[in-house]
């Protein structure tokens, strides 16, 4: 095996002349997979039952002979203007009742019979045309599902979503229970009075939105299940379809089983300082999904992207040191989109591998470069693909608890996945490999396990959870977690209820965030944040914007709240409990320190959970460290050289790596020993 380099290869959007200098760049370049049709529908099918796949079969010949292996989009993700023609129906409807037109992507309805019939037939022929073809190496079903329609509210979605929530509920008094809808007199009295949520005059029921969210990831994963069953029947092949990071609208977590190999798009802003950590936030998760199988970057930008306000290139070395990013944190290849630099069309100024200036080019350099050093990565007796991230630490991830914490009237203003960065980047930047886990996981590999702002917990969760803090692992239970169950009803008798409040020790008597800031005497400036007091954080810290009455039963107090009403009052409290004796236990966190604070009590948390950090390999925070299988990656992203402390060979240089300075943005993969 190799590490996978290429990616999307549109030739159909160039002269046949150009397919061949294609092939001969693309070896060049190091490139040994190509992700091809990937909007080909209208081509592959100019009309209604009509095929045309000579063009295609050219291509994929073309590349075989050039040694190059194909990653075979099925060609469902946009729709001919045909389809919407002869089935208007297909089109989708926006929650405001618009109906999407034709002349962008992915115009379709994911709920329509029509558009799966459609797709499932282009998907047959397909299969039956290349299933054998030498250069399939992988299937990758549409692209990017719900990218830009996520849900449809048009007839067809709210006939589907009435048959979902009957297999879901059975009865209509069920339904009602769950929904709460003895509120405001929305009482049902059939299933076919419900609706989705579309526009309506002031707060949708909560279960209504939760379960439309449910539904529409559902409906999704319908559509790629309906082509994968296809696929299957005449092919081994294994198949993928491209995730998008932490994309809110569909629920990884569900569609991760129905992967052979999970891959991932991300594109990182170059002009974001916190783009980095950001993004090995992403690719954590993309390794968590496939419980810590290798994963594929089936697409990043060359450079710049086009959709952005401000459209920022990469700097120099930034792609790569990026891209070792991925690979350190368990990715198995590295794709972009695209090949060749559109020359018309709304992607033309996106960058490409081979951009509008051809090959004498910063970007182009970097691409062979890159190339270049993975397949020596690859070479005989390396071992560094397939090999995995030990990790101690996990963070519990939760689509309802995302979905159901933003929706307007919820007790907390705070962005579901900033509570996560803000933990994960804590974490991290200790030195630590950390997983995403289910709640209601098998969490018996890691030591300790946060579970921020999960605000949806089953009873089985909390169950969970607990029994997890209760057989000597480390739980960090944060603020606005266990708040309601799955249908969004409030856990009575004080907020995080049992199991947890016996695990803790403590509940929650009410929340208490900071008044808004009054704008005008801000200028409109940041929310006030509460004050924190504690060793644990390192004295006296910032603690957010978030503060609750922590009420205390049987627990250390270790942070206290400073200032206001709450000055005095416990703000992080830590209950030893079960087998662990001194390292297990149970931690709240009623609030989220700022980062400075927040890493503190991440050090003092995994301390206590008797992890033991590695030595640092280099002095400040620029360098990021992560280890993989026998090899250490270390990766610049500051603005000026660091040394490394770090004995064994840099895999990249051929030099000793003890001693090495990093330019800004160089990269060393180190191979040492190890000993598991
Ligand atoms: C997504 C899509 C690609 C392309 C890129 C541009 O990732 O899958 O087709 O539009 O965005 O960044």
């Amino acid at each position: 095996m190799t590490i996978r380099y290429g990616g999307d290869y549109n030739p159909e959007q160039w002269p046949r002349e150009v397919w061949d200098e294609d092939v001969t760049l693309m070896q060049r370049g190091g490139v040994n997979l190509a992700t091809v049709a990937v909007f080909s529908w209208a081509r592959l099918e100019p009309r209604p039952g009509e095929y045309d796949f000579g063009w295609l079969d050219d291509v994929l010949d073309t590349l075989h002979a050039g040694g190059i292996r194909v990653d075979l989009a099925t060609a469902t993700a946009s729709p001919p203007p045909w389809l919407a023609k002869l089935h208007p129906e297909t089109l989708p409807v926006t929650e405001d009742g618009v109906r999407l037109a034709v002349g962008s992507r992915q115009q379709y309805c994911p709920s329509s019979p029509v558009y799966r019939e459609h797709a499932k037939r282009l998907v047959e022929r397909m299969v039956e045309r290349y299933a054998g073809h030498p250069a399939l190496e992988l299937w990758h079903v549409n692209n990017e599902y719900g990218c830009h329609v996520s849900r449809c509210y048009c007839e067809v979605s709210a006939a589907a979503f009435r048959g979902w929530l009957e297999a879901r509920y059975g009865t209509v008094e069920e339904l009602n229970r769950a929904w709460g809808t003895a509120f405001w007199s929305q009482r049902y009295d059939a299933f076919d009075e419900v609706s989705p949520p579309s526009a309506a005059p002031s707060f949708r029921n909560p279960t209504q939105l939760l379960d439309f969210d449910r539904f529409s990831s559902d409906e999704l994963l319908a559509c790629y299940d309906a082509e994968v069953e296809v696929i299957r029947a005449g092919s081994d092949v294994p198949i993928t379809t491209n995730f998008m990071g932490f994309f809110k609208p569909v629920d990884y977590w569900k569609w991760a089983p129905h992967v052979d190999v999970v891959s991932d798009d991300t594109y990182p802003d170059p002009a974001d300082p916190l783009s980095t950590p950001y993004a090995a936030m992403v690719r954590d998760l993309m390794r968590s999904l496939g419980g810590g199988a290798p994963w594929l970057l089936m697409e990043q930008s060359p450079s710049a992207v086009n959709w952005r306000e401000r459209n920022a290139a990469k700097a120099p070395g930034q792609m790569r040191a990026w891209s070792y990013q991925s690979v350190a944190r368990g990715a198995d290849g590295i794709l972009f989109f695209q090949w060749r630099q559109s020359a018309a069309g709304s992607e033309k100024f996106h960058s490409g591998m081979v951009p509008h200036g051809g090959t004498d080019t910063r970007v182009w350099r970097e691409i062979e470069q890159l190339g270049g050093e993975l397949a020596r990565l690859s070479g005989e007796g390396v071992g560094l693909e397939g090999s995995r991230v030990p990790s101690s630490v996990a963070i519990a991830l939760d689509w309802d608890s995302w979905w159901a914490i933003e929706q307007p009237a919820s007790p907390t203003s705070v962005a579901y996945l900033e509570v996560l960065f803000a933990w994960h980047h804590a974490l991290t930047s200790l030195g630590l490999a950390v997983d995403f886990v289910r709640a209601d996981g098998d969490l018996s590999a890691y030591r300790a396990v946060v579970a921020p702002a999960h605000f949806v917990a089953s009873d089985a969760q909390v169950a969970n959870l607990a029994a997890y803090a209760e057989g000597g692992g480390t739980l960090v239970v944060g603020f606005g977690t266990a708040i309601v169950d799955e249908h969004l009803h409030v856990r009575l008798g004080g907020y995080l209820g049992e199991p947890l409040r016996r695990t803790l020790g403590v509940w929650v008597e009410e929340f208490d965030p900071p008044a808004a800031p009054d704008l005008r005497a801000t200028g409109g400036g940041e929310a006030p944040a509460v004050g924190l007091d504690g060793d644990v954080v390192g004295g006296s810290a910032s603690g957010g914007t978030w503060a609750e009455v922590v009420r205390v039963e049987d627990a250390e107090v270790l942070a206290t709240f400073t200032g206001g009403a709450l000055a005095g009052a416990p703000a992080i409290t830590r209950r030893a409990t079960g087998r662990g004796g001194a390292s297990g236990g149970g931690w709240y966190v009623a609030t989220l320190p700022e980062p400075d604070a927040l890493r503190r009590l991440a050090a003092a948390i995994v301390d206590a959970a008797g992890i033991e950090l590695p030595e640092p390999i280099a002095d400040g925070d620029a360098v990021e460290v992560v280890r993989r299988g026998g090899f250490v990656f270390a990766i610049n992203h500051g603005a000026g050289p660091v040394s490394l402390r770090l004995a064994g060979a840099d895999l990249l240089t051929g030099s000793e790596a003890d001693g090495l300075e990093l330019a800004p943005q160089g990269v060393a993969v180190v191979a040492v020993e190890t000993t598991d």
